[in-house]
């Protein structure tokens, strides 16, 4: 193809796919996913468009992280069959997305969450009776967000209600447990704006302190541990009490 001629084409394929075939040209463009091409041209309306373009735009699409990372199959494959070697539905129990095989699923990058999680009594619920709480419950099937504050308190109340009688006050816990963090995050933020680099390394001390213990009760939330978060949150406050005043002009 001459160059001529390939460049109206980029750019109109660009126009098409926006934001996926973008994406793989600048970043990818030897190795062209054929899972990404296909599916980003079925249309929206369908079920199986909607949940593939889902990915469009998650931290995941940002950091390179393809359907077959977590579907399996074959993305140099140009054919529909082929590429789908070893791809089930999410209703086939040897899926990689049948419920109970998300948290694996998602384990085998996300190490440390997935060994939280299977410290809960919600993964041996999960495991047992095939209810409960999983990854796709607060991160969304493509991971685009996490829950609200009051969505994560409806995921809770569903089982954790006065007519059910286990723990029913754990909705307004969970509740309060994420607004606190959502402030944590933000109060983070707020400091490194008022310290700016290049800072003093006691100042660096704390701050990098404070951001390990975010990390902490985030980390937490995968065990459901609503007491342990709010304690590496306590902790939060006490590290960042620590910071110097800001400097002038701040
Ligand atoms: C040439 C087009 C094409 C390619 C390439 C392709 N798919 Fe698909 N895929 C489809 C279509 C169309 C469907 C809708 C269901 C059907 O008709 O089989 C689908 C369905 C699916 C489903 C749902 C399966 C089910 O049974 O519910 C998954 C998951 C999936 N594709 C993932 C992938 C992955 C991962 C890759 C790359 C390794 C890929 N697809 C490559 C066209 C494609
Ligand atoms: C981070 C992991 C991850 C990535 C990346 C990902 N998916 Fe998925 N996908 C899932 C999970 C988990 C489910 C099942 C979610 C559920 O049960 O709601 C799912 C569901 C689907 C379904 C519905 C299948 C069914 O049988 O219900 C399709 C189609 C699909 N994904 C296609 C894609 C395509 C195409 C891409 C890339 C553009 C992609 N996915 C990227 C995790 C992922
Ligand atoms: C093939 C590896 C891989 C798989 C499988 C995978 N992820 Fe990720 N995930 C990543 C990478 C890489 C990042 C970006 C991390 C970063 O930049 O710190 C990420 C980011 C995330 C984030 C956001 C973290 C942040 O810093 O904001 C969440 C939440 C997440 N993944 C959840 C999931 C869930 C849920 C699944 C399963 C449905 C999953 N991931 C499957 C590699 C993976
Ligand atoms: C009860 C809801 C819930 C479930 C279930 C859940 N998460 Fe999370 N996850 C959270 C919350 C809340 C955060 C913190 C979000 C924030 O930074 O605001 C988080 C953050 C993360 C992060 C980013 C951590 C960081 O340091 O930035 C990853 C990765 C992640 N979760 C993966 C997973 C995986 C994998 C699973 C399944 C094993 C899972 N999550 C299940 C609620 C949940
Ligand atoms: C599908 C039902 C279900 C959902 C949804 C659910 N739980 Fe649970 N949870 C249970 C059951 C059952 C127990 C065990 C109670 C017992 O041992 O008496 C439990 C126990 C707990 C415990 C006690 C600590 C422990 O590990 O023993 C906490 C804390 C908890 N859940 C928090 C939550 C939070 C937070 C949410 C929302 C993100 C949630 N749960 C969603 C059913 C559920």
């Amino acid at each position: 193809m001459s160059r001529a001629k390939f460049v109206p084409f980029f750019v109109l394929s660009c126009v098409a796919f926006v934001y996926v075939h973008c994406a793989i040209s600048a970043e990818n463009a030897v190795k062209i996913n054929s899972c990404v091409q296909c599916h980003s041209k079925l249309p929206a309306s369908s079920f199986y468009g909607v949940k593939s373009h889902g990915w469009i735009g998650s931290i995941h699409q940002r950091k390179g992280i393809k359907c077959n990372d977590c579907h399996g199959g074959n993305p140099g494959a140009a054919g529909e069959k082929e590429a789908h070697t070893g791809v089930l539905g999410s209703s086939d129990p040897h899926s990689t997305v049948y419920f109970k095989n998300i948290p694996a699923t998602c384990g085998k990058c996300h190490g440390a969450e997935y060994y939280k999680f299977k410290q809960s009594v919600h993964y041996q619920m999960l495991e047992s009776t095939g209810r409960g709480p999983e990854c796709v419950t607060c991160h969304g099937s493509m991971v685009t967000k996490v829950l609200t504050p009051d969505e994560m308190s409806g995921v809770c109340a569903r089982c954790h209600n006065a007519r059910m009688g286990i723990l029913p006050n754990v909705p307004r816990k969970a509740k309060q447990v994420l607004l606190l963090l959502r402030e944590s995050k933000a109060l983070l933020a707020a400091d490194k704006q008022l310290h700016p680099a290049p800072r003093s390394a006691r100042t660096a001390q704390i701050l990098n302190g404070a951001e390990v213990d975010l990390h902490d009760a985030k980390l937490d939330w995968h065990k459901f541990d609503l007491d342990s978060i709010s304690n590496y949150l306590l902790k939060f406050y006490d590290t960042t009490e620590k910071l110097p005043p800001a400097p002038a002009g701040h």
